[in-house]
């Protein structure tokens, strides 16, 4: 079986397609590199032994995708490109919406044309509304996003299900991350933001091997145990084995299909520090600043329904997600650019 994978040179994308070959899946990806290094490419080759097939491209270039479809016989589609810098989609919000609901849309249009019928959407815990209570299920409100990157989550979901409901016979997952962090245990792929990380667990990484001060903890006064912001974080490697479990589940159903991507506990910012500081034996110097416009107390999955329907259980820890962060950063203190 064929899979194409749209930002598959990305961090969860390049996991991804890893995991996909393991399984025996071949793997065509297209990527812009935007946001993410060719280098990453040679990284999963080193791993599996196989390098994906690549097109430099735009997702939202249709001549391309007809050529990519023209060329290979595509099962499914996962669809990972899109810019995912909250920050900067406020500052930048039309330069969101164009590329991440135009690729959707090119992406759509191509299948429909092509008569590929399954796709795999990354959609985002940021869909769910403010007022919804954690720990959030697949039915809980959604909307009332708080910048327009989340609205692109939100868009890009209403954009995947109405086409799916008018073509009738398309098989669609819409996955919904919570907090993805560590990387593939060889060190050899991981995340690699450019500039000053806005996640907590780079940032916990770069504090590590040096290259920034300290950690500022946006916020100790929230309803939590300790008063810092509580997140669902999941393995990188557990993500990519959930869309190895929707392509499964898509074979045996048609229409679409939620699901929430998480492990089900919440863990602290200081939590999150402590533990660093103790798998890898290494000091963190963090400060209590104020808290970060737009940021939520207490961020959870429900995991009923991804154990249930989709059969997939997140098996690592938050000691796997620490360590093999660690490993990554510290075999590739500048990222990608510094090979
Ligand atoms: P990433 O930036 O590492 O990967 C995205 C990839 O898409 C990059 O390789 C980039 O070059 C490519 N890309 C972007 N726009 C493109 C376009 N128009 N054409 C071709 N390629 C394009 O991000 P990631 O963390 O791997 O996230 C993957 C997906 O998951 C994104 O859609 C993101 O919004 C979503 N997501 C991420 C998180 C997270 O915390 N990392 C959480 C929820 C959802
Ligand atoms: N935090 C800090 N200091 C930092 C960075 C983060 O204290 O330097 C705190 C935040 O306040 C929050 C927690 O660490 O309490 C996690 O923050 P992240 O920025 O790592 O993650 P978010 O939950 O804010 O957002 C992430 C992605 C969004 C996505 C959301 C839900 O960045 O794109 O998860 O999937 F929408």
């Amino acid at each position: 079986m064929k899979i194409l994978v749209t930002g598959g040179a990305g961090f969860i994308g390049s996991h991804t397609c890893v995991e996909l070959v393991n399984r025996g899946y071949e793997v065509v990806i297209i990527d812009n590199f935007v946001n993410s290094s060719k280098r990453s490419l040679d990284r999963i080759c080193e791993i599996t032994g196989v390098m994906p097939i690549l097109y430099e491209a735009d997702v939202r270039d249709e001549s391309v995708l007809s050529e990519i479809f023209g060329e290979h016989e595509i099962d499914c589609v996962i669809h990972f490109a899109g810019l995912k810098a909250v920050g900067e989609s406020v500052a930048m919000p039309l330069r969101y919406y164009e590329n991440n609901l135009g690729s959707t849309i090119a992406l759509c249009n191509a299948m429909k044309r092509n008569s590929v019928k399954k796709l795999i959407f990354s959609s985002s815990a940021t869909v769910y509304a403010s007022g919804a209570e954690p720990p959030f299920s697949e039915g809980s409100p959604t909307g009332g996003c708080t910048n327009p990157y989340g609205w692109t989550k939100y868009f890009g979901e209403q954009i995947i299900r109405d086409a799916a409901r008018a073509e009738g016979d398309w098989s669609v997952a819409l996955l919904r991350y919570f907090n993805p962090v560590g990387a593939h245990k060889s060190g050899l792929i991981g995340e690699d933001p450019q500039g000053i990380p806005n996640n907590l667990m780079p940032f916990i990484c770069q504090v590590a091997s040096g290259r920034r001060e300290k950690l500022n903890i946006f916020g100790n006064d929230y309803p939590t145990p300790d008063g810092t912001g509580v997140r669902d974080y999941i393995h990188v490697v557990d993500l990519a084995l959930g869309h190895v479990a929707a392509i499964d589940y898509l074979s045996k159903n048609v229409g679409e299909s939620v699901f929430n991507l998480g492990t089900g506990k919440g863990y602290s910012v200081l939590e999150m520090v402590k533990t660093f500081e103790r798998v890898n034996d290494i000091k963190i110097p963090y400060e209590i600043v104020g808290r970060r416009p737009g940021d939520l107390a207490v961020s959870f999955t429900n995991t009923d329904r991804s154990a249930g329907v989709l059969g997939w259980k997140a098996t690592l820890g938050l000691d796997d997600m620490c360590r093999d962060a660690w490993n990554w950063q510290k075999k590739n203190p500048n990222g990608y650019s510094g090979l």
